[in-house]
């Protein structure tokens, strides 16, 4: 008879919660065994965030070639080859894949290609099954399955999504054609980046939100110089209008109290996420929740000790960067050392054609927790960079400080590098440094990012 071997930890999911906390472990010298169902990588590197990065930079290319008289850049025709840009979105994320692998292996990670799903104790040990039965012991569990879609429960959308009319963010990034009109719903992360790819590329795109505002919860007068950039380059927004039905070739709306009707050639449903906990046995081990996801401590421990949730699956901040963050801090938590996450630092951007990107608290925030702070708005062009690389557009670096702590409490960023440089302030912030410390930091010259140097000087 074999015996069960016995693991220091399993994983759930191979996305970027769960293989770099298998990476981590590993490397800690834990026994761990990462179960993945489909491909290494997950959602980030197969459908999210990696081949919507491939796709938008050659939209960004195409955007250049033909934008570039100003720049002394003549071009004859130019043209978009979809199918090709697809071709090496597929090569890189395969390249990727290949690269998680290649770390699994050097960490001592063993890879199990399976659905993996918790089947209760077996004494103090975990318990884990396989499709086929195999059953799989641990001492610690990490929950890493990240999110799947949320289909709103529209008229029309579930047979549009069977019939290929519709698409979720996985769909969208493998049209082999330009749709003539695109119609996005939500204009949320992934609704506003493929709503900024699909027009660059020639799509005619609409874009229908529920709300009154674009991209979330980001501060509103981002959100608002967004939304007119976005307009100016021909995206159309249907703001507080609600989808109410998905025929075969046109999509039906309502917005203030009328209804109406649009052709469309594609309907993309970008209407947020949710955790991946369906069917995964969390009942087995009696796994709390709090709305639908599994609710953690600053830790990622559940209510039961031992078991661990990282990633969207947590339904904290469902960003891959704070999958790794999650993800270390688990593992440290199993080993027995001292760690936190802190949400302070972790930027959020948008890689719509202008970036946006933010960090920390906004003033909205400040008020309402009521404290006093001071702010300053620079558009970009206050860096020498940003003039010899750009021909004006719409920018905004806007800081918060903390009149109490002189200390930065948030930054808001709209404009080309912002993805790139966000990471600075979050340091800055978590880091509590003070205004004078900030002020003697040496900043490279030129760069886009010296943008922030001289909104620090004027706080
Ligand atoms: P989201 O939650 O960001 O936005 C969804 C939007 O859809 C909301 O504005 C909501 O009001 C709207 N909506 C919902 N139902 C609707 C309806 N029936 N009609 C009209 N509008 C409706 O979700 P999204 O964009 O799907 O992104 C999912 C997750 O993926 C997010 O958590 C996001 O953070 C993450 N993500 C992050 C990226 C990044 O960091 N750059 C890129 C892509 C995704």
């Amino acid at each position: 008879m074999t015996e069960t071997m016995i693991y220091d930890l399993l994983i759930i999911g191979g996305g970027p919660g769960g293989y770099a906390a298998a990476e981590r472990a590993g490397e800690a010298r834990l026994t761990v065994a990462l179960f993945e169902q489909n491909k290494l990588g997950g959602v980030c590197l197969n459908e999210g965030c990696i081949p919507s990065k491939t796709l938008l930079n050659s939209a960004k290319l195409y955007y250049q070639a033909r934008n570039s008289q100003a720049f002394g850049i003549k071009t004859a025709a130019t043209s978009y080859d979809q199918a090709q840009v697809i071709k090496r979105k597929n090569k890189v994320v395969r390249m990727l894949v290949a690269g998680v692998k290649q770390k699994m292996k050097a960490a001592g990670v063993e890879i199990i290609e399976a659905a993996a799903r918790i089947s209760g104790r077996d004494g103090d040990l975990f318990c884990l099954q396989d499709a086929c039965g195999k059953k799989y012991l641990g001492r610690n569990l990490i929950i890493a399955t990240g999110s799947v879609p949320i289909i709103p429960p529209v008229p029309g959308l579930n047979e549009a999504l069977e019939s290929g009319f519709a698409v979720t963010s996985r769909g969208i990034l493998d049209l082999t054609e330009i749709p003539p009109h695109l119609v996005v719903i939500g204009a949320g992360v992934i609704g506003l980046e493929m709503a900024s790819y699909y027009r660059t590329v020639g799509s005619e795109v609409t874009v229908i939100e529920l709300r009154n505002q674009i991209a979330g919860e980001a501060d509103p007068q981002l959100s608002g110089l967004l939304l007119k950039d976005l307009e100016q380059k021909g995206i159309r927004f249907l703001l507080g209008a609600k989808v109410t039905n998905i025929g075969a070739d046109c999509v039906n709306y309502e917005q203030d109290g009328l209804s109406q009707e649009l052709a469309a050639d594609c309907v993309l449903c970008a209407a947020g996420r949710r955790p991946a906990i369906s069917g995964l046995g969390l009942e087995t081990l009696g796994i709390e929740l709090q709305n639908g996801a599994v609710r953690t401590d600053a830790q990622g421990r559940t209510n039961v000790p031992g078991v661990y949730a990282v990633g969207d699956v947590n339904g904290s901040w469902m960003l891959a960067h704070a999958a790794y963050r999650e993800a270390e801090v688990a593992v440290s938590t199993i080993l027995g050392r001292e760690d936190e996450v802190s949400y302070l630092n972790c930027p959020s951007v948008i890689y719509t054609s202008p970036e946006v990107a933010w960090v920390g608290l906004t003033e909205a925030e400040m008020e309402q927790a009521g404290k006093p702070y001071r702010k300053v708005e620079l558009p970009f062009s206050y860096s020498g960079r940003y003039q010899a690389e750009t021909e004006r557009e719409a920018s905004l670096c806007k800081l918060i400080l903390d009149e109490e702590s002189m200390t930065l409490a948030g930054c808001q960023l709209m404009g080309p590098y912002a993805s790139e440089f966000i990471v600075a302030v979050g340091i800055m912030i978590k880091q509590k440094l003070t205004l004078d410390k900030i002020k003697a930091q040496i900043f490279p010259h030129p760069t886009v990012a010296e943008v922030i140097k001289e909104a620090i000087f004027m706080l």
